[in-house]
């Protein structure tokens, strides 16, 4: 009996706050639709008919300039905002209808996907702590990132997409007409890279897996190719290829294509092929894969090239024996090229690259396991270079980059080094040809595929899983 009038009870009570909650769920609705005939009427010539914005800026994507609690929404809309345009509703309006309005605006802005930015978390380094933002998510296997300027980023997706990201938003659509890429193994859409003189020429740099177009081939033979293109709008035009390989050094393997592109300051363009799965490659000259190349940016070949005399070499070669570099830095003082790479097991390198030389894979490598021991005859041999450093068990270093700015200044020309597997930024003080100290600032947010300095100063980082860009700002300098 007992039993059977707490179930009544209970039921009674369920129902209750049932009502009480459809009560409260119809309310809610009345108000947003009577919000929005009031929008309708009062706000839309200025702000937009969908609220995206028009003379005055959108009310839907999350940003509120003067506040966004809904009392300080209120009040702007009451009191208004004078000085900027936005008229005060005093007046014309009871509370009840600006309440209604304001329940509108945020109803639509939840409906917009807007959610407010996640609060930054703070990592510690030795000289500055540091804030860890979200700068752009919802991204597939992102792989690098430029800047064309301060507030105007391009940040490429392994699958082909290239996105332009401005003031901080992802634009709704990639760039279309970018050329189509082999998505397969670790190709795919790679590099993009600013011209040094963007502001005149408008050239964008791109590198990616480039597929033979064979009829009746099963297996597409595939290659890195290097090509540039300018931006109309949100539309890729002008292409023109400024490096492809001839077609028989294609192959149907589907790793080690390298591939990072960077400009000296006298504005030779250089990039790198893995060796594309065949080893013993790299050490011949007249294929192009287990290289760094060095072009003019239209694509010429400089006359100073190592190998433009050698018969039979390809001419843009300008270094040999490299592996796979997935990071490539110009050092802003010197304006050396510093290369990172993988090695097999162990003993990913770091090398400053000279023009000709041979950095010795396969036949010199740290990254054969020799029972611990790091010295043997065979990590070096005479006429090949040994790294300036080497990791090893290896961290998977990826992305590189010199750090210039004035966000960090103590941090100037120290390289930021990417480590996919350790999920790590390290970085490095390097002095002439020598490492002085190596710091880990940034760990264990995802596999770092990019790391980059943006014009303001801040260090954005290109993240595989969670896939996703963040930025490192200043939290606080140290003493
Ligand atoms: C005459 C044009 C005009 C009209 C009409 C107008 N606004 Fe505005 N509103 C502005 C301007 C200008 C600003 C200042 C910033 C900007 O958007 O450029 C502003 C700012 C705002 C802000 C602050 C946004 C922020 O970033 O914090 C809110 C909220 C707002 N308006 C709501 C409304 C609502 C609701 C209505 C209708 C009841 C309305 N506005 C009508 C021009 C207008």
């Amino acid at each position: 009996m007992k039993r059977m009038f707490s179930l009544v009870g209970g039921i009674t009570i369920l129902g209750l706050f049932w009502y009480a909650l459809s009560a409260e769920q119809n309310t809610e609705k009345e108000q947003i639709i009577q919000g929005q005939q009031v929008y309708n009427d009062y706000c839309a010539t200025c702000h937009g008919e969908d609220l995206q914005g028009g003379m005055a800026s959108s009310l839907v994507d999350g940003e509120w300039q003067f506040g966004s609690k809904d009392s300080h929404v209120f009040r702007n809309i009451k009191f208004g905002i004078l000085h900027r345009g936005m008229p005060a509703f005093e007046d014309g309006l009871s509370d009840e209808q600006i309440r209604a309005v304001v329940a509108y605006m945020k109803n639509a802005e939840q409906n917009a996907g807007v959610v407010e930015a996640e609060p930054a978390e703070t990592v510690q380094t030795l000289l500055y702590d540091l804030n860890v933002e979200t700068f752009a998510d919802g991204l597939e296997i992102p792989w690098s990132i430029d800047f064309i300027n301060a507030t105007h980023a391009l940040v490429t997706e392994r699958p082909g997409p290239v996105w332009q990201i401005i003031e901080g938003r992802r634009l709704d659509e990639p760039i279309s007409g970018t050329p189509e890429v082999l998505h397969q193994g670790q190709g795919g859409m790679m590099d993009v890279a600013i011209d040094p003189d963007y502001k005149n020429n408008g050239w964008i740099y791109l590198s990616y897996s480039h597929a033979l177009d064979e009829p009746g081939e099963r297996r597409p033979p595939a290659m890195t190719r290097i090509v540039r293109g300018r931006l109309q709008d949100n539309t890729w035009i002008d292409q023109q290829v400024i490096w492809e390989s001839p077609p028989e050094f294609y192959r149907e393997t589907r790793h080690h294509y390298g591939c990072r592109i960077v400009f000296d300051p006298k504005g030779y363009l250089y990039f790198a092929i893995g060796d594309r799965g065949a080893s013993e490659h790299a050490q011949d000259v007249t294929r192009p894969n287990g290289k760094v190349h060095r072009i003019h940016r239209d694509g010429r070949i400089p006359p100073d090239n190592p190998f433009v005399d050698t018969p039979d070499a390809i001419k843009s070669i300008f270094t040999y024996g490299n592996r796979n570099a997935q990071g490539l830095a110009v050092h802003p003082r010197t304006g050396e090229v510093w290369e990172t790479e993988h090695g097999p097991m162990g003993g990913d390198e770091l090398n400053l690259l000279k023009a000709g030389v041979n950095y010795g894979w396969p036949e010199v490598t740290y990254g054969l396991n020799y029972n611990g021991t790091v010295i043997s005859e065979h990590v070096s041999k005479p006429g090949m270079a040994s790294p300036v450093l080497y990791w090893k068990p290896s961290i998977a270093v990826c992305g590189l980059d010199f750090y210039r700015g004035d966000q960090f200044s103590r941090w100037n020309s120290r390289l930021l080094v990417g480590a996919l597997k350790y999920e790590q930024v390290r970085l490095l003080d390097i002095k002439d040809e020598r490492v002085m100290h190596e710091e880990v600032i940034f760990n264990n947010f995802g596999r770092v595929r990019d790391v980059a300095t943006g014009p303001d100063g801040a260090i954005y980082v290109v993240l595989n899983s969670p896939d996703k860009v963040v930025k490192l700002t200043m939290a606080r300098e140290k003493p």
